[in-house]
């Protein structure tokens, strides 16, 4: 009991925590050592999750004393140089405009697999990709693109929502191969992309998600100021003008209320437009062997943007019809001044 007392609540790390050896990497010498360099938020979520899934961690930073607190204690946090040496696989979670500070290592990384996870800030059509840019500074090493399109979080909750799949891609298919073993173990499911050269389209891919909603959200604004006009002009101004009655007090709430259902309602029918479109060209044709016309394409794989656009139209029209018309709170005002 006395012993339970003196053991502190928080469990502090062991005297000289930065520089701490694995003892677990002594003991045990089948389990593979992997190393990650940085120490942000990709770097401790990806730390926690190897650490769960049974890996040996070595984290490489510029200030390890600093860094350690953060780190699973099964994880080493070390100098970028050691963690460099010690780890066969290495993860490079730094941004890349500081891969260039990294050179330093070089002799350490020869032979060994180097793993991108940095993402662009926009879209990169022209090249090279950072994982190109990489594979140049460390000739010697050998290159995997992945990882890039998972979040710190996702990583960190581990596969359980939706974001299971891992891209890899690499020009050396041992080192791809030794990366997809070790996404099957943390759980996730791994989809080789082919040789380095589609390194750009994956760093793409996370860029191009938001993208591809902008013509349904520009549809929907347009649809919503015509059909609110429409509503503005037959509900208040016209009976305004005709009799001097006044119902701007209709304009924040119940102007709003039926107009975002005529929004989603023609949004959800430009939904199944390309659907009726084709299956008319096929009647017509007397076949579905013929290919379609090139616009039916784009304008059909706007269907999942448009549907998650029109979500949050359909429940705020729930919404407002929920909050009560003026006539319901104020019925006496109403029923005397006419507004
Ligand atoms: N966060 C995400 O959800 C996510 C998802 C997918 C991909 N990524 C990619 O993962 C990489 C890291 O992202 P992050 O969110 O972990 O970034 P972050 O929190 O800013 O961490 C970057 C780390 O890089 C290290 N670093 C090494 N050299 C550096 C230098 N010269 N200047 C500044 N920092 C340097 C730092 O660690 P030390 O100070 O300890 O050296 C720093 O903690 C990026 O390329 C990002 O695109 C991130």
């Amino acid at each position: 009991m006395l012993d339970e007392m003196s053991r502190p609540l928080i469990r502090g790390r062991p005297e000289g925590g930065a520089s701490r050896r694995l003892e677990a990497s002594m003991s045990d010498p089948g389990t593979p050592l992997v190393g990650i360099l940085g120490t942000g938020d990709f770097s401790r979520s990806l730390a926690r999750r190897l650490v769960a899934s049974g890996y040996q961690v070595v984290v490489g930073s510029r200030t390890p004393k600093r860094s350690v607190a953060l780190f699973p204690e099964e994880a080493e946090v070390t100098s970028q140089m050691e963690a460099a040496s010690q780890a066969d696989l290495v993860f490079v979670a730094v941004f890349p405009e500081h891969h260039s500070t990294l050179v330093e290592l070089k002799p350490a990384l020869a032979g060994k697999t180097l793993v991108d996870v940095s993402n662009g800030l926009r879209i990169n059509l022209d090249g090279p990709s950072n994982a190109e840019r990489l594979a140049d500074l460390f000739p010697e090493s050998f290159v995997v693109k992945g990882f890039n399109t998972i979040s710190a979080w996702s990583l960190q909750m581990g596969p359980r929502d939706g974001s299971r799949q891992i891209y890899l891609c690499s020009d050396s298919s041992k080192a791809k191969s030794s990366v997809m073993q070790l996404c099957r173990r943390l759980g996730f499911i791994p989809v080789d992309m082919g040789l380095l050269s589609s390194s750009l389209d994956l760093e793409n891919l996370p860029l191009y998600l938001f993208p591809s909603w902008r013509l349904p959200i520009l549809c929907t604004l347009c649809l919503f100021i015509f059909f609110y006009l429409y509503n503005f002009l037959r509900d208040v101004l016209q009976p305004f003008v005709t009799t001097g009655k006044s119902a701007f007090y209709k304009m924040p709430i119940e102007t709003v209320n039926v107009t975002l259902p005529s929004v989603a309602l023609v949004m959800i029918s430009l939904v199944y437009l390309p659907g009726l479109c084709a299956a008319f060209l096929q009647l017509r044709w007397g076949t579905k062997y013929n290919r379609f016309p090139n616009w039916l394409g784009p304008v059909a794989q706007q269907e999942e943007a448009v549907w998650a656009v029109q979500l949050p139209v359909c429940g705020s029209t729930r919404h407002l019809q929920s909050v009560p018309s003026h006539e319901e709170v104020c019925p006496l005002q109403t029923a005397q001044h006419g507004f």
